[in-house]
């Protein structure tokens, strides 16, 4: 049984990254870790939510899932992000959320994190990448150790191949092109087992 905490940040407007929040969670645990799923505060207008009807029904499904906090991210040694790309960048929900973890950065809390990332658009080429890459800048400043997926597994090769964090492009109507639930898993095992390797190395 592993004893590392993997908190699993997401921000999502129609289940996607729900979706692969849940998968991550699913990972994590075979490897015995405690993981749980936290979602960011939607920022969007009333209006907005109500004028579409997945996003809507997608708040509704979610009512439930706990809102992450400061203390998530102090306590868990490993954490895992998914955010729908937001023109090929980082959701504003969730640099809202990053943007109040200056205090914990500047008492170096978040140093030595195991964390990775995930995402999704609409396009294959439409910013699953860089959406990801972005929001390691964050990781970078914090001091985490960013756990890239690369090519570790062959299920890269079957889910698209983002070496820097499983991303899945999603239709109009919300399907996944790409068969990306194994990768997820692989990703979420591999944070949690460099997430243990760090937890030796210094304890
Ligand atoms: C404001 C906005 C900007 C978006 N920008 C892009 C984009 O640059 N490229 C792209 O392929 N999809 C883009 N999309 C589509 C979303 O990324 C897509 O709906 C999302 O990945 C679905 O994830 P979710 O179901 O978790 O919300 C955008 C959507 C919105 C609302």
């Amino acid at each position: 049984m592993s004893n590392i905490n993997v908190a699993i940040v997401y921000y999502s407007s129609t289940g996607t990254n729900y979706q692969l929040a849940q998968w991550a969670k699913e990972g994590a645990q075979e490897l015995g870790a405690a993981a749980k799923v936290l979602k960011v505060p939607e920022l969007a207008p009333e209006a907005a939510i109500e004028q579409n009807p997945a996003w809507k029904a997608h708040m509704e499904e979610t009512k439930d899932v706990p809102e992450v906090t400061l203390d998530d991210l102090e306590n868990a040694d490993a954490i895992i992000f998914s955010v729908p790309t937001r023109f090929g960048n980082v959701p504003g929900q969730m640099k809202q959320f990053l943007d109040t973890t200056g205090g914990l950065w500047f008492n170096g809390k978040l140093a030595n994190k195991a964390v990775s990332a995930m995402s999704s658009a609409s396009n294959a080429h439409g910013g699953q990448e860089a959406t990801i890459l972005a929001l390691y800048n964050t990781m970078y400043h914090w001091g985490a150790i960013v756990v890239a997926p690369g090519y570790t597994d062959p299920v890269a090769f079957e889910s698209g191949g983002n070496p820097y964090g499983t991303s899945v492009t999603v239709s109009q109507d919300g399907k996944m092109q790409e068969d990306v639930e194994k990768a997820v898993k692989h990703q979420a095992r591999r944070t949690v087992e460099v997430a243990q390797w760090i937890q030796h190395g210094t304890k």
